[in-house]
Parts: structure tokens; sequence; C-alpha cells
């Protein structure tokens, strides 16, 4: 590690969530299943759901202006966004281009990432190499999902997951010593078959069939999902660590995709690490994929959980099936 690298680091944080939220004894009308149910198997109490109007780039560019206004930069002074999305406006253009627009900034290069919940990772760590090789000052990151609206109401098992929400960072040049120590990233597409969307590409167009099988609402294999965020969760926590020359007692805090408790836990006692360093706030706001990492970063921040000079680990798994993780000294 060169101790003379230019490195990114985040500038400023935003997020997030419509104003409806669902609690457990709602869906309990729903589907059958129940408040006690749910929160002893995925520690979920309720969570955030846009209304009809609302679309991805709408809580994002809310998201964004907040990041923007954390780093007091001004949106013209933005080089580059990448939105990380599974549940993009519409298949093209990119909702980053839509973002773009919607804060008024002609010009600026702007592309989405499809990486599932590890997607603000993969955007994070794209976007750190712009500022590395010095092409760009300030890159705007975003996560920001609907899964409200590919959500499958009547299936009990993806329905009390899935939430909606946005949380944006703005990438700068840190200085020496602080800002993106390590990244590690992975995907295994032959897993891609545990969580997916079937219907709404090239492969199986919408149509009226495909609307009435729900193959254009998410899919997935919770078993095998469980699995194998079991496993890529703490493997990729230790080898980002280890890429950063960074003892696991050195860190103050982990922030991971917020999917299950039980997951977050069971890597806690894989890594040999207290609880209480992972951030947990999916309680509140269930499983926003691509938002939930940079959420869960603002909230950590707003609650004093991060302080300059801390080692942090932000880490994601999902659809693909890809994880990531980075580690990060916090500060400029
Ligand atoms: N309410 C009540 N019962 C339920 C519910 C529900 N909501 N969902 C499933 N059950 C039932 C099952 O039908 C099963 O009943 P059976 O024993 O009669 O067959 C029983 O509960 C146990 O089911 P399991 O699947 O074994 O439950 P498990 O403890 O594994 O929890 C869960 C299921 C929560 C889905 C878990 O597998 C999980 O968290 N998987 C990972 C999910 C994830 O992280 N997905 C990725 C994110 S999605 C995205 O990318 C946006």
């Amino acid at each position: 590690m060169s101790k003379n690298k230019l490195r990114s680091g985040i500038a400023g944080v935003g997020m997030y969530v419509p104003d409806k939220t669902v609690t457990n004894a709602e869906l309990e009308k729903i589907v059958e299943t129940s408040d006690e149910w749910i929160q002893s198997r995925t520690g979920i109490k309720e969570r955030h759901i846009a209304s009809t109007e609302q679309a991805a780039s709408d809580l994002g560019v809310i998201a964004a202006k907040q990041a923007l206004a954390n780093a007091k930069i001004s949106p013209s002074e933005v080089d580059l966004i990448i939105v990380a999305t599974a549940t993009s406006d519409m298949q093209f253009p990119s909702t980053a281009c839509i973002i773009q627009a919607a804060l008024g900034l002609n010009d600026v290069p702007a592309f989405d990432v499809t990486a599932g919940c590890a997607g603000f990772i993969y955007g994070l760590s794209i976007g750190s190499q712009f500022i590395e090789n010095g092409t760009y000052e300030n890159v705007l990151v975003i996560g920001t999902e609907v899964l409200s609206k590919i959500t499958n109401w009547t299936d009990r098992e993806t329905c009390v997951l899935l939430a909606d929400g946005a949380g944006a960072v703005v990438l700068r040049p840190a200085l020496p010593g602080y800002g993106l120590l390590a990244l590690r990233l992975g995907a295994d597409g032959s897993g891609g078959k545990h969580l997916l969307m079937p219907a709404g590409g090239s492969r199986m167009p919408v149509t009226s069939e495909a609307i009435e099988k729900n193959l254009n609402t998410l899919h997935m294999n919770g078993h095998e999902v469980f699995k194998f965020a079991m496993k890529k969760l703490p493997e990729a926590v230790e080898q980002v660590l280890m890429a950063a020359q960074i003892d696991k007692n050195e860190v103050a805090l982990v922030i991971p995709h917020q999917a299950n408790r039980r997951i977050i836990e069971a890597a806690a006692r894989n890594l040999e690490m207290p609880i209480e360093k992972f951030m947990i706030n999916l309680d509140r706001y269930g499983n926003t994929s691509s938002a939930s990492i940079p959420i869960a970063l603002y909230e950590a921040l707003e609650n004093y959980l991060i302080k300059p000079g801390d080692n942090i680990v932000l880490v994601g798994f999902g659809a693909g099936l890809t994880w990531g993780a980075v580690a990060m000294r916090w500060g400029m």
C-alpha cells in the first residue's frame, strides 16, 4: 500500500425514504404471516414504501441533493454520476441520466450499475477509480430502489423483506492516510437463478402470460441466498481487511447490506467480532437493496458511531450473485 497514493474519501452522505411506513401487522392483513415470524426470522419491524407516482430517480435525487449539501458541493461541481439500482425507472435511459437531468447537470457523464444488493459497493469502487487516477474530483454515487414495484405481494417469503429508499455519497480526493484503503469485488453468475426477475428483459419480454405468472416480480430461493450470504459476507470482510492491512480489532464499525439480522449476527460470530460493531437498522427500513448501505452509513454518522480516523468496512451481497467490500479510514 503506497503511502503517497491518491485515495478517494466520502465528503458527504444523504438519504431519503418515502413517508409511508408499512408495519408487520399491516402485512398480516395481506399474506399469511405474523409480526412474530417476521421479527424472529428477519429482524424487520417496518419498512418504507413509495407512492404510486415515485420512481427510483425521484428517491435518488433527494438523497443526492442532501449528500451534495453535506459535502458543501454545488451540483454544478459534480463530474460523474453513478447510480446503483435493480429497479431503474425504465429499461433505458439509465436512472443516472434521469437524475443528471433532474439535477440540471447537462454534459456530466452518468451511468447505472446493476449488481443487486452489492450495487452500491460496485458503484463506490468504480467511482473511486476516477478519483484515484485523477480524472475527476467530485463523483456522486447513489443507491436507489423502489422494490415495492417489483414485489409479488402474494408471496409471503419476499414481500415481508423488500422495501424502498435511497442513499447517496459524494466521493472526493482524501487527505493522505484517509479514504478508501482497499476493495474486494466478486460474482458467481451460476447462482443468478436464485435471485432474479425473469420477465422484462430480452430473454422474456413482459407479456400478459408473464404478468399472470408474476414473472415480472422478484423471485428468490431464500435458502440458497441465505447460505450464500452467510459464507460471502464474513469472507469479503476478512479479505478486504487483509488487503487494507487492518486487524479486526482495529475496525470501529462494519456497515453490512441490511438483508436479515440473522445473517449479520452469524457474520459477527464467524468473524469473532462483537455484534455492536455491526450497524443494523433493517428493523426500521427492511431490505432496500443497493440503498441499504448508504442509508445505514448516514444513520451511523447521525448517531456519532463513526469519528475521523476510524476504520470502517462497507460490505454488500446480492443478486448476480454478487458481493463486495470496501475498507476505509474515515475522514477527508
Ligand atoms: N411468514 C410466515 N411463514 C413464512 C414466511 C412468512 N413471511 N415466509 C416463509 N414462511 C414459512 C415457510 O413457508 C416455511 O414453512 P414450512 O416449514 O411449512 O415449509 C417456514 O416459514 C420456514 O421457512 P424457511 O424458508 O426455512 O425460513 P427461513 O428461516 O429460512 O427464512 C428467509 C426465510 C427470511 C427468506 C431467509 O431464507 C432469508 O433471509 N434469505 C435471504 C434473503 C435475502 O437476503 N435476500 C436477498 C435480498 S432480496 C434482494 O436482493 C432485493
